[in-house]
């Protein structure tokens, strides 16, 4: 892939929500699992695991598990003033699940900060020098590994939708998959072959907003 192709391929990534019933393969499972591993991770300690279900039992489970406790939820705002402005919103929690012909949960750990100890020990306070904790590197290394999950994903014909939404029912989908601490679970991970079309491009904030550059009057000159 040149330049141009490989960002027009990251600009045709979607999330996808709607999976057909064509299962997917262990094997391009596990090119996915190779994509999510060779992520870079904080001193590499590869802080991450991945329970993988493809059993369609506990996917039913799981997604079970979160719409109940989506309606819990919905039920409690309604008895506020603000039942409106959850509408629809309860489905995304648990939408995507429903026909995903795999939920991956991935999971991070975090490990003593080393470096933070190593000030302890000469009588500082750590947290004055913001060290790997006070970025969640574990936290990140994982984000970044499932981020070339979804990639993989997508290069391998496959719909994904990374979801916060599961969370709503952690304890319960912990329980079933037997994650324990020091594990923490991060979302779920449906994917599957997409049902349709790919859904419509999420529009994105200009550069000009999320960008501040800060460069010599001359940068380009110097660097071509
Ligand atoms: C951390 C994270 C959590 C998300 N949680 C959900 C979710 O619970 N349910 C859902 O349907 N989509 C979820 N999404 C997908 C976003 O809605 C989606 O990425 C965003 O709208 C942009 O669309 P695109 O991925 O198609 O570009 C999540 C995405 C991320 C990165």
């Amino acid at each position: 892939m040149n330049e141009q192709s490989t960002l027009d391929w990251f600009l045709s990534r979607r999330s996808t929500r709607e999976f057909s019933d064509r299962p997917v393969e262990r094997e391009t499972i596990e090119r996915l699992l190779m994509a999510a591993t060779s992520a870079p991770s904080a001193s590499n300690r590869q802080p991450w695991q991945f329970a993988v279900v493809r059993s369609r039992s506990l996917r039913a489970a799981i997604a079970q598990a979160v719409r109940e406790r989506a309606d819990d939820m919905k039920a409690v705002i309604a008895r506020g003033h603000h039942a409106e402005d959850f509408g629809s919103y309860g489905d995304f929690f648990h939408e995507p699940l429903i026909s995903a012909a795999v939920i991956i949960v991935p999971q991070y750990r975090e490990f003593p900060d080393l470096i933070a100890n190593l000030l302890a020990s000469g009588g500082a306070d750590p947290s004055a020098y913001h060290t790997a904790g006070a970025m969640q590197a574990e936290l990140c290394s994982t984000s970044a590994a499932v981020m070339n999950l979804l990639l993989q994903a997508h290069a391998s014909g496959l719909g994904g939708c990374w979801m916060a939404g599961p969370m709503i029912a952690r304890d319960r989908i912990c329980a079933l998959l037997g994650i324990a601490a020091p594990w923490q679970m991060v979302g779920a991970i449906a994917l599957g072959y997409p049902a349709g079309p790919a859904p419509e491009q999420k529009p994105r904030k200009p550069l000009g907003r999320v960008a501040r550059w800060f460069e010599d009057e001359h940068t380009d000159e110097d660097t071509n």
